[in-house]
């Protein structure tokens, strides 16, 4: 791993470097970039303009590893409310294990998720399961297979960095799953994790194969496609086209602010396109593993923490 790459990571999880850096006007005004506010309107907001393009949207409020409770139920009505909220937008919700308690206790945690999908059920919406750090992954695929009964409602993250994905991949598809992949975006040891982009690519395209594959489809499995790298979406549209699959098959997710251009060009070339739009004021973390992935604007970030 980078060593940029490593120290970012190691940032993000610094509580004296987050309280730090949420105070300074020159990183407030870099993190605008990725998401449109704080508050859940600025994203309803964001939400509206996309729709305009023939783009979807996920909202997501950050939050991690919540300690109480209460605040765990909170994250939950307020997700309620947002299922509420989007109905006729075409916006779809994604959250966080952890941020639904799941550290403190699972049995909180798939309540709190099974209303979130009950309600989704209800509202006729679609519920996406972040996948966090390694140690959570076992738990987090058994909450999205616990809810197989709302299967049609409900979709977990895989990333293509950990070495164990194909495995859990074949678990999904059995299950019919909805099923985003991503490359992955914490700091993994090599045990269980590429650390190479090459083989995290390569990874990611024989995962994506098997994703477009009859059987896939046939198994009900929505498959979607959360990255921004060109090469890597151009394969999966190649392979999909090659298959006779017509473009809407091919389901894209990216984040909010980067990739414009090219979230536009999907979208106008039939495919499904979604913004994942984050918003809340528990940004910090979030934001380090954006920079974690491109570190261009680093040092400009990095010197604005230290300035007087
Ligand atoms: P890669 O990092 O190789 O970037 C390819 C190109 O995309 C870059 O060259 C650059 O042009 C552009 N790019 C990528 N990131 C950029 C950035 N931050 N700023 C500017 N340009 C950038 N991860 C995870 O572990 N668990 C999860 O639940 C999720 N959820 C999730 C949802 C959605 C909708 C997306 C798009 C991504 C995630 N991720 C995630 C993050 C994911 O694991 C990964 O870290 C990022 O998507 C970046 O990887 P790429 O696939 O874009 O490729």
């Amino acid at each position: 791993m980078g060593l940029m790459r490593a120290a970012l990571l190691a940032g993000s999880e610094s509580a004296w470097l987050r309280e730090t850096a949420a105070r300074r006007p020159a990183v407030r005004r870099a993190v605008a970039r990725f998401m449109p506010g704080e508050r859940v309107e600025d994203a309803l907001g964001a939400a509206a303009s996309l729709r305009d393009l023939g783009i979807g949207a996920l909202l997501t409020r950050l939050g991690e590893n919540v300690t109480d409770a209460a605040e765990a139920d909170e994250v939950t009505r307020h997700y309620l409310d947002v299922l509420d909220r989007v109905r006729g937008l075409a916006a779809e919700i994604s959250v966080k294990p952890t941020q639904l308690g799941l550290d403190l206790d699972r049995g909180l945690c798939e309540t709190n998720l099974r209303a979130l999908v009950e309600r989704a059920r209800a509202t006729g919406n679609f519920v996406w399961i972040d996948m966090e750090q390694s140690r959570y992954t076992d738990a987090t695929l058994d909450l999205c297979l616990a809810m197989r009964g709302l299967g049609a409602h409900v979709g977990v993250c895989v990333q293509a960095y950990l070495r164990r994905t194909p495995r859990d991949v074949e678990a999904l598809i059995a299950g019919g799953a909805g099923i985003r992949l991503v490359k992955g975006a914490y700091k993994e040891p090599p045990a269980l994790a590429f650390s190479d982009k090459r083989a995290v690519d390569e990874a990611y395209l024989v995962l994506a194969r098997r994703l477009l594959s009859d059987e896939a489809r046939r198994a009900g499995v929505r498959a979607v496609f959360g990255t921004h790298d060109p090469p890597l979406l151009a394969a999966i549209r190649n392979h999909a086209a090659g298959g006779g699959l017509e473009a809407k098959a091919c389901e894209f997710h990216l984040l909010y602010g980067i990739q414009r251009a090219e979230q536009e060009r999907l979208a106008r070339a039939g495919h499904r396109v979604s913004v994942l739009i984050s918003y809340g004021s528990y940004w910090f973390p979030w934001y380090m593993r954006r920079l974690a992935e491109r570190p261009a604007n680093v040092l400009f970030i990095l010197k604005s923490l230290f300035r007087a």
